[in-house]
């Protein structure tokens, strides 16, 4: 029974934190105080309260928050003694008589101060602004929250050379947590994760220099603010505009629990606080988000996920920071007693033991054998100079697996347990499977057995390599941070817009810059002057809340090469879309403007592969384009391609889909795959084949969607095509002589390009146009490109 009570209580304490308090104070003079039970400030309008915050059973803390409840929760914007709650009962928040702010748990306890002091009359205020402030009544500050932030920062309070935010321990539990936004030394804004082994700076990132950030360290005043209208801006020039900039909406700045900077704006309207800025879209980039030894794996349908490297195991099953520990024994004397187990586009950020530039793979592990500590190498291929570098990690600290990385990652077992594992890519697949497709359990468990064995045949040694085939060219060129800056993309919220709001940005739908099967795309300015392409979608072809269903998810997507969206608008019987606008128009424009050299070609046909990969591959989300063509293909102004037009995709599971459900033909004639024809079921293999047909267009300059070789046209038949460059390609391979080869090729390129790279890029379309849906590769399959045929080949 007393168990109930008490159950009874807390629950009740914890659900109704605030509506026990009677009184309501607009000032605390000298003398005065204030209990848990019965007081509290509130500021004029009302917007903020101040006074004791419930965050448990029977623990409080001096907060101030906003008065209304939104998103069903009160928020809290600072605390006085987040570390050391106190008692419910017999706590006091004073003004002593001698200017000092004291709260003292039980009558006793001295748990925080300001350690002012003053002989005058004073008074504390909360202020409209969320500042509690205590002056004298002549106006002098003593003492005001904004100067102690915790981890939130509020329209116009000063970020300072002396202030810091820190993230909460998690999202019940207010006390400190592990990240840290502070300026350096240096007079730069940086976040630091600062965990209980390790401490770590993840953002601006480490590896690229302060000016490519866009940051300065020449200027020392350190001092940053969010101002009411939702610009922010710092001394060393980081800036930005909240997606919903201008003056309206309560806004704040907050370093949440996952380390993660964002700014949230009031939706009056819904009353939830709505993400507006963030610093990271790549959730698995922030540091020690899964403790040591562990994988982040991003996933567009759920966010972040955490495993234990294969042989580890999770410290503290309830808690990923804690991170994971061995479940095995490594002897160091015996170098032979322990080897490597292959992890797939994965990347372990910091750490390094050794860095040992342009070596052997055989070399790079018997260096990690040397030491003891060494747990691991990342092997990876260095694009600039075009070998590959060595790093031996002493601590597997940072892991993110993601098929942005085309390099492995080989982390040392003892061969005991190397024998033990099973393949632990195929795994990591399955894993996010299983997580994001909903299905009964008898059909999941007929579905695994499927998936495995169609891993299993994809992930066959030597099987054929897209994008690493393609990327081995990569060496001859030197390349621009670019994937690194994909890194810096910063979301810059995606969110509803109304249809008012879509038509003054596109002046009425006035100026049209494309039009497609799913509707006509208009230009237009944003009111942040953001330039947008606006896609106004045919008819409401379904309801609102599928619609918002599947929007959100493509709103989730992020990837270099895919372009991205903004947001959408559906009221009544309008949906648009609305995406980031491309400069220099589509592929096919470039292509028969003669625009395009070897150079470009190459990067739009790996940067095509890359985009589609993620589409089908990054964890889970399946989903296939299934209109792939150089129209939906846009290039940015340093020609890097990125793939629009998800309007006809539909998400997927793997198993394919069920083609009844898909009574439409898809797709655009000379694209289109001949499953399409034939009734076969739809895989992502009808991608493969799109993007096969679109590179031997690059690769020939001839449109596919008919005419004949022989004419002067500029167009052919698309079996006609591959069966052409088939032909070509079987001559070429018997002979040194390239002539066969420069056939094919486009004549704008003037015979300027890599034969070698020629041939591979030749290859892979050829093998991408199979009839036969098994031969095709997928866009991106397992392996690193070593042992190859192509790798081989590259070698020689
Ligand atoms: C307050 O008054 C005391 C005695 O009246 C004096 O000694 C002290 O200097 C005063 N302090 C301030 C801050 O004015
Ligand atoms: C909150 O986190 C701190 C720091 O990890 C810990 O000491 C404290 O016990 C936690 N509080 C609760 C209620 O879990
Ligand atoms: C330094 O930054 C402050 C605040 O942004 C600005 O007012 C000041 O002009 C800057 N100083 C220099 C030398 O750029
Ligand atoms: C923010 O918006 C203001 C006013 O619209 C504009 O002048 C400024 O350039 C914008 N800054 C950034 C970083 O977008
Ligand atoms: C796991 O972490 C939680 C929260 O930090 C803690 O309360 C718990 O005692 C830990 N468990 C173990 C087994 O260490
Ligand atoms: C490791 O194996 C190699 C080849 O089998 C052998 O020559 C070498 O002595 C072994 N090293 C140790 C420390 O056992
Ligand atoms: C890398 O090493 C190979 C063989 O050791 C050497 O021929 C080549 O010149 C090196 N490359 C660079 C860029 O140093
Ligand atoms: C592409 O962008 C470059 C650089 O901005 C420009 O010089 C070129 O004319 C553009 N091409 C097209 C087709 O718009
Ligand atoms: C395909 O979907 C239809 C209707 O949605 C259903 O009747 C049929 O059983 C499904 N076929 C398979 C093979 O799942």
């Amino acid at each position: 029974m007393a168990v109930l009570v008490l159950v009874l209580f807390s629950c009740l304490a914890l659900s109704l934190p605030l509506l026990s308090y009677p009184k309501t104070y607009t000032s605390l003079t000298k003398g005065s105080s204030l209990s848990t039970q019965d007081a509290l400030i509130s500021s004029p309008h009302p917007t903020f309260k101040a006074g004791f915050f419930s965050v448990g059973g029977n623990a409080y803390c001096f907060s101030i928050w906003y008065t209304d409840a939104y998103d069903g929760t009160y928020t809290t914007v600072w605390m006085a003694n987040r570390d050391q709650p106190v008692n419910g009962k017999h706590t006091k928040f004073f003004l002593q008589d001698s200017g000092n702010l004291l709260l003292t748990d039980a009558g006793q306890l001295a748990v925080w101060k300001s350690n002012t002091r003053s002989n005058s009359s004073l008074r504390l205020e909360l202020q409209e602004n969320g500042n509690l402030v205590l002056s004298t009544f002549e106006g002098e500050n003593l003492w005001q929250s904004f100067d102690f932030p915790t981890d939130t920062l509020l329209p116009v309070q000063l970020f300072t050379r002396d202030t810091i935010l820190v993230s909460s321990r998690s999202k019940t539990n207010h006390s400190s947590g592990f990240y840290k936004l502070y300026f350096d030394g240096d007079g730069i804004l940086r976040l630091r994760y600062e965990g209980p082994e390790i401490t770590s700076v993840y953002w601006p990132n480490t590896w690229i220099t302060i000016g490519s950030a866009g940051r300065t360290a020449s200027n020392s005043s350190k001092i940053a603010v969010l101002d009411s209208s939702g610009y922010f801006q710092s001394s060393d020039l980081f800036q930005f505009n909240t997606s919903d900039c201008g003056v309206g909406p309560q806004r704040r700045m907050v370093l949440d629990v996952d380390g993660d900077l964002r700014v949230y704006s009031l939706d009056k309207q819904s009353q939830s606080w709505q993400v507006t800025w963030q610093h990271s879209s790549e959730p698995c980039r922030i540091h020690g988000i899964c403790g040591s030894n562990s994988l982040c794996i991003n996933d567009p349908e759920i966010g972040r996920r955490c495993t234990c490297l294969p042989g580890y195991k999770m410290k503290n099953q309830t808690d990923w920071t804690y991170g994971c520990e061995p479940d095995f024994q490594l002897s160091c004397n015996d170098e032979n007693a322990s080897g490597f187990l292959q992890l797939l586009h994965v990347e372990f950020y910091g750490f390094d033991l050794a860095y040992l530039p342009n070596i052997s793979f055989e070399a790079c592990k018997s260096e990690c054998l040397k030491y003891c500590e060494c747990k691991g190498v990342q092997y990876k291929f260095n694009l600039d100079f075009g070998y590959y570098d060595c790093y031996a990690k002493t601590i597997l600290f940072n892991g993110y697996r993601s098929l942005n990385f085309p390099d492995p990652m080989f982390i040392r077992l003892p061969k005991v347990e190397l024998a033990t594992v099973e393949n632990p890519n195929q795994d990591f697949n399955l894993q996010c499977a299983s997580v994001v497709i909903p299905l009964d359990r008898t059909y999941k468990r007929k579905k695994q057995n499927w998936m495995r064995s169609y891993l299993w045949s994809t992930l066959g040694v030597g099987s054929f390599e897209i994008i690493c085939a393609l990327a081995y060219l990569f060496k001859t060129r030197k390349r621009s941070n670019s994937r690194m800056e994909s890194y810096l993309q910063v979301a810059t919220g995606f969110r509803k817009y109304s249809y008012a709001e879509l038509k003054k940005a596109s002046r009425n739908f006035i100026e049209e810059i494309g039009r497609g099967g799913g509707g006509v795309v208009y230009g237009g300015v944003l009111s942040d002057n953001r330039v947008a392409a606006i896609k106004y979608l045919k008819e409401a072809m379904q309801g609102e809340a599928e619609f918002l269903a599947e929007i959100s998810t493509m709103g989730r997507l992020n990837h270099m090469n895919l372009i991205e969206m903004w947001g959408y608008c559906a009221e009544g019987k309008h949906r648009l879309l609305v995406y980031e606008y491309m400069e220099n128009g589509t592929l096919a424009k470039n292509l028969y403007s003669n625009k395009l050299d070897w150079r470009k070609r190459y990067e739009i046909a790996l940067g095509t592969a890359r985009g589609l990969a993620y589409l089908h591959e990054e964890c889970l989300e399946w989903v296939l384009h299934c209109d792939v063509k150089p129209h939906n293909i846009l290039l940015d102004t340093n020609y890097q391609p990125k793939v629009a037009d998800f309007g006809l995709s539909k998400l997927l599971t793997r198993s394919g889909i069920n083609t009844s459900s898909f009574s439409r033909i898809r797709g655009t004639r000379g694209y289109m795959a001949p499953e399409w024809i034939f009734n076969l079921p739809i895989t992502s293999k009808v991608d493969v084949y799109s993007y096969g047909i679109v590179l031997l267009e690059l690769i020939t300059g001839r449109n596919p969607s008919g005419g004949n070789i022989n004419d002067d046209s500029n167009s052919v038949e698309p079996r006609r095509l591959v069966s052409w460059a088939k032909e070509k390609m079987q001559e070429a391979d018997g002979r040194e002589s390239p002539t066969p080869i420069m056939e094919i090729v486009d004549p704008a390129m003037n015979g300027d390009f890599d034969i070698e790279g020629m041939k591979i890029l030749v290859k892979v379309a050829l093998k991408c146009t199979e009839e036969d849906i098994d031969a095709r590769p997928a866009m991106r399959q397992a392996g690193t490109g070593k042992g190859s045929d192509l790798s081989r080949q590259e070698q020689e």
